[in-house]
């Protein structure tokens, strides 16, 4: 086989990978197509990843194969265990090994060349050090807090944008003295990836800790970046291709975040917003009292409705309760009443979080309907059902103008006849905003955990 032949064989195969990978990205846009989508771009990643083994002058595939065994397993593994609410904590944990993964292997190539590299090379070496230890550490401080490790509540040095300003600016001027004097190769390579580092921690610690999906997607657009500026480094073009995929999709996902709530991304990464845990009151007495029902109460009600719209919440995806409302919502679905779900963009706390736990139910695709498709139906509607679900349907999005939700667009629950909100308290949602849906005349407010409530509800209607 002619060099020439397996070099075109490479840049075929590798095109190969990048279709796959795209149409992959195509279909995880629908959650009817999502599993299909994660196999398409699982199969164009065994592809680019047996081509590179091929490709590559390789010295040693022992250490690549245990590489792979490891990776593999504890990959594996987490995938399989880890619970639908810890997802944005792995999703963190991964974004922030692909940073290290790519600043290491600059940081190899550098090293093996002894700073004797083309301009080209030294300035994506030195952007892929700079930009995979920010996505490394600031990945970590995601992942702490949400995992509960350190507090979820924005971290506020004195003076710290100022701070962020001077590190970066010094980060950036390392990258330029790398360039200019690349004999030093090693000294200005470690005070960039010392000072990169100190800059992912201060950049995400000011961030509350219900934003941090947004931060995530950002992160994940970074590693993305440095992937493929390690792709340049090695001459690797689907590294390439992939790495523009993972940046640009992580762009365009933290946009539509960001405009779901209504919050420009300066906002949530200078905005210091959020509380810890991201749940908790505001803080103010509430000295209005508000009428509570029992879930026998709430069962004979919906008993009565002919139309039902369930909203889900974060606080479904706490109490882990998809399963038991899917058993309710088709007990309903069997006595003729048309139920269906409201799903917020931003409900819970990652992008597609209801869509992903009413598919865990086995909840039909069909009665999953957007904000913009339903909202106008709950003006028809017997009973708007919340379940653990607050800031997305809070009125203060639209009249309070001091309120972090002000702007937001919610769901019109309060244009259903009646609205059942079930959550264990009067406690804020995650912006930490009073509701007043909870005082409303139509509003019955049934206190407890969603899953018990709704166990509790399934042996009432079962009974009638
Ligand atoms: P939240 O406004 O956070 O409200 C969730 C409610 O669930 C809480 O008020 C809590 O009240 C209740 N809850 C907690 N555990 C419960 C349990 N075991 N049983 C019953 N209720 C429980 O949630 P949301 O309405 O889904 O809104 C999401 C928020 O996250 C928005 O502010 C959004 O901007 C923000 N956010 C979302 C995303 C994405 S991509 N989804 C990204 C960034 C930020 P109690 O404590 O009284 O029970």
């Amino acid at each position: 086989m002619s060099l020439d032949f397996f070099t075109q064989l490479t840049s075929i195969v590798y095109l190969i990978a990048a279709v796959f990978f795209i149409l992959g990205l195509k279909k995880l846009s629908s959650p009817k197509t999502a599993r299909q989508g994660n196999l398409f771009a699982m199969i164009g990643m065994l592809i680019a990843v047996l081509m590179t083994l091929f490709d590559r002058n390789i010295l040693s595939y022992e250490y690549i194969i245990l590489g792979l065994i490891i990776g593999g397993a504890i990959g594996a593994i987490s995938a399989k265990k880890v619970q639908m609410t810890s997802m944005p904590q792995m999703v963190a944990l991964f974004n922030g090994f692909g940073g290290i993964a790519s600043a290491l292997v600059a940081f190899a190539e550098l090293y093996q060349q002894a700073g004797d590299v083309a301009l080209h090379e030294n300035i994506t070496i030195s952007l892929s050090l700079l930009v995979g230890m920010v996505t490394f550490t600031g990945s970590l401080i995601a992942y702490a807090k949400l995992q509960g490790i350190m507090r979820g509540a924005p971290i506020v040095l004195p003076l710290h944008q100022i701070l962020n300003f001077l590190l970066l600016i010094g980060s950036v001027a390392l990258v330029i003295l790398a360039v200019m004097y690349p004999t030093e190769y090693i000294l200005w390579a470690l005070i960039l990836l010392v000072l990169a580092a100190i800059f992912g921690v201060t950049f995400v610690i000011p961030i509350g800790g219900a934003d941090m999906p947004v931060v995530i997607s950002l992160l994940n657009s970074y590693s993305g970046i440095a992937a493929a500026m390690t792709g340049f480094v090695l001459g690797n073009s689907v590294l390439i291709i992939a790495g523009a995929l993972v940046g640009a999709s992580g762009i365009i996902l933290t946009n539509i975040m960001c405009v779901a709530m209504n919050r420009s991304i300066a906002n949530v990464l200078f905005g210091a917003v959020g509380t810890d845990g991201g749940a908790t009151a505001t803080g103010e007495k509430e000295t209005r009292t508000v009428t509570s029902y029992t879930a026998v109460d709430a069962g004979i009600m919906l008993d009565q409705a002919q139309s039902v719209i369930i909203v889900p919440g974060y606080g479904l995806a706490v109490a882990q309760a998809q399963h038991v409302l899917q058993e309710m919502a088709q007990i309903l679905m069997d006595r003729g009443v048309k139920v269906r779900y409201a799903i917020h963009p931003v409900a819970g706390r990652m992008p597609g979080h209801m869509n992903v736990l009413m598919a865990e139910a086995n909840v039909s695709y069909d009665l999953l309907l957007e904000m913009d498709e339903i909202n106008d139906d709950f003006q028809d509607t017997d009973v708007a059902l919340v379940i653990g679900a607050n800031d997305v349907i809070n009125p203060a999005a639209r009249t309070k103008k001091d309120s972090p939700l002000y702007g937001m667009p919610i769901l019109n629950v309060d244009q259903a006849r009646t609205v059942m909100i079930v959550k264990r308290s009067l406690g804020a949602g995650f912006a930490g905003e009073g509701n007043e849906m909870f005082f409303d005349e139509k509003t019955m407010m049934v206190f407890g955990d969603a899953k018990k409530v709704i166990t509790d509800l399934v042996k009432t209607l079962k009974a009638e």
